[in-house]
């Protein structure tokens, strides 16, 4: 199964590093259709690069590293969604670091999948910092990636992805409760910026 990661910038570079370590084919799409190029090649034979649509094309899962700002605009370019999953790792916050640009009563990943019908949006990793995707960075500890979608099939499989990662995953239920999961991925920003945590801090979920 390939995924394309689409986003060249912090998340998108280290998620298509640490994807090149599983199973999975890898395909980086960016704006840039150079920046992708040269991000594959540095990380190896088994990583394709080029432009966005063409990423979207080849892959089955689609991780969108984008600015939630940015994603609805690269949905218009990216030609048939029907069937594809897409995985919003965003945390839509305002450029001061204090809102959520979409408020509370939807999200991002709501807002994701209401611009891509055809498509199957699953919310996760948006509680991981990027400096915890390399699998090195986090020896010794199981972090919890929380997944949250409408189909069963489209989460499972990124289930399976977060834990080809290392990562446990866990089952947060529909795509609508991604309005919860965005507040937590802010929360974690603000412990790692804001309160002295770093960006090796985040959330887990302790189930009795
Ligand atoms: N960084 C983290 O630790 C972290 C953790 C969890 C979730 N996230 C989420 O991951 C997403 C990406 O964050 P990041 O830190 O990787 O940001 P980033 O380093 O700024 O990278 C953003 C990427 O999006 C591209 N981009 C921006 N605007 C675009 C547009 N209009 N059309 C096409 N491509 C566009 C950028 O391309 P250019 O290089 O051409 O500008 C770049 O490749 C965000 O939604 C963020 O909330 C980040």
């Amino acid at each position: 199964m390939k995924i394309a990661v689409i986003g060249t910038g912090n998340i998108g570079a280290a998620y298509a590093r640490a994807l090149a370590a599983t199973q999975y084919g890898v395909v980086v799409g960016d704006r840039d259709p150079g920046k992708a190029a040269a991000l594959a090649h540095e990380i190896g034979a088994k990583v394709e690069g080029g432009g966005i649509a063409a990423a979207f094309t080849l892959a089955d899962i689609v991780i969108l590293a984008l600015p939630y700002q940015a994603i609805a605009g690269v949905l218009t370019e990216a030609g048939d969604l029907t069937g594809k999953v897409l995985v919003d790792v965003s945390n839509p916050i305002s450029e001061d670091f204090k809102n959520l640009v979409v408020g509370l009563t939807t999200s991002a990943a709501e807002q994701t999948q209401a611009a891509a019908p055809s498509a199957h949006v699953v919310k996760a990793f948006n509680t991981i910092f990027a400096a915890l995707v390399p699998a090195q960075a986090r020896e010794g500890r199981k972090l919890q990636v929380f997944v949250a979608g409408d189909e069963p099939t489209a989460t499972a499989k990124v289930r399976e992805l977060a834990q080809a990662l290392g990562f446990v995953a866990v089952d947060a239920g529909p795509l609508r409760n991604s309005r919860f999961l965005e507040p937590v991925g802010m929360m974690n920003i603000q412990f790692g910026f804001f309160l002295g945590a770093g960006p090796s801090t985040a959330p887990s979920w302790a189930h009795a």
